[in-house]
């Protein structure tokens, strides 16, 4: 039977990528984003744009897919925002709308999915969180914040769904050339000292040995990241 996938930040970067490949796949993709003009434009594939952090937008959507349907195989949580700067100067508007975004959507749609996931009796939701899901470092306090949450989420809903035919994964990326960081005076790459930072098509890849697993094979985190990453 042919797979559903939805993809939310699917207009540029990871997103983009990861709906490029599961394209040449053969699934059936539902993908989202506010920029119409940038998602993929293919019969196959269902273009359903807004703003994630709309409640009212998210109802639209889980109510299209499910009507039109039936069902859903794949969640990819890869809509995201990047706002850093120490805590006391970092532009409070963005860094809330940025918790709006990674946290409290992602965590809308996670619970709303689930609930789908649940009655169809499986399902998989992969989340792109970030090396800083892991640790944090000076100016990324609210960024690492916002991953930290999607893996505090991911870590309690693999034990919450044990057993069952449910599973999360977490891909968390170092540096990516992707139009996160389009409007930083220094480039990470520099500040970092990262000759070769990954590609969206390295994320493609993680990706896809995910969804290659048996089923009885469950991979609840996965970190990726360029070589001269070093701190
Ligand atoms: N690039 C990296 O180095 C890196 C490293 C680790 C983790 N990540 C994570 O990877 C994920 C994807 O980021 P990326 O690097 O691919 O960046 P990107 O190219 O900037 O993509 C971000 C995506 O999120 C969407 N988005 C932003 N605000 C939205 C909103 N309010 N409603 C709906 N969609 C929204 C954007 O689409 P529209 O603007 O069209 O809405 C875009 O499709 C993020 O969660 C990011 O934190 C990235």
């Amino acid at each position: 039977m042919q797979k559903t996938a939805l993809i939310t930040g699917a207009s540029s970067g990871i997103g983009y990528a990861i709906a490029k490949a599961l394209q040449t796949e053969g699934y059936q993709l539902i993908v989202t984003a506010r920029r119409k003009d940038r998602l993929l434009d293919d019969a196959q594939v269902e273009v359903f744009p807004g703003d994630l952090s709309t409640e009212d937008f998210q109802d639209k959507l889980e109510d299209h897919i499910f009507q039109k349907y039936g069902r859903l195989d794949y969640l990819f949580n890869c809509a995201g925002m990047l706002e850093t700067g120490p805590i006391e100067t970092i532009n409070l508007e963005r860094m809330t709308a940025m918790l709006r975004l990674n946290v409290e959507a992602t965590f809308r749609l996670t619970y709303k999915i689930l609930k789908r996931f649940r009655q169809q009796g499986s399902g998989h939701i992969i989340n792109i969180s970030s090396v800083l899901g892991t640790k944090v470092r000076p100016t990324a306090g609210a960024y690492a914040a916002s991953k930290f949450a999607l893996e505090a989420l991911s870590e309690a809903l693999r034990m919450e769904l044990a057993g069952t035919n449910i599973q999360v994964s977490c891909i968390e990326p170092g540096l990516v050339m992707t139009e996160l960081h389009n409007n930083w005076e220094v480039h990470p790459k520099e500040s970092m000292n990262i000759h070769e930072p990954l590609d969206v098509g390295n994320i493609v890849d993680a990706v896809l040995y995910i969804l290659r697993q048996p089923g009885h094979v469950r991979i609840p985190r996965l970190m990726i990241l360029p070589k001269d990453h070093n701190i």
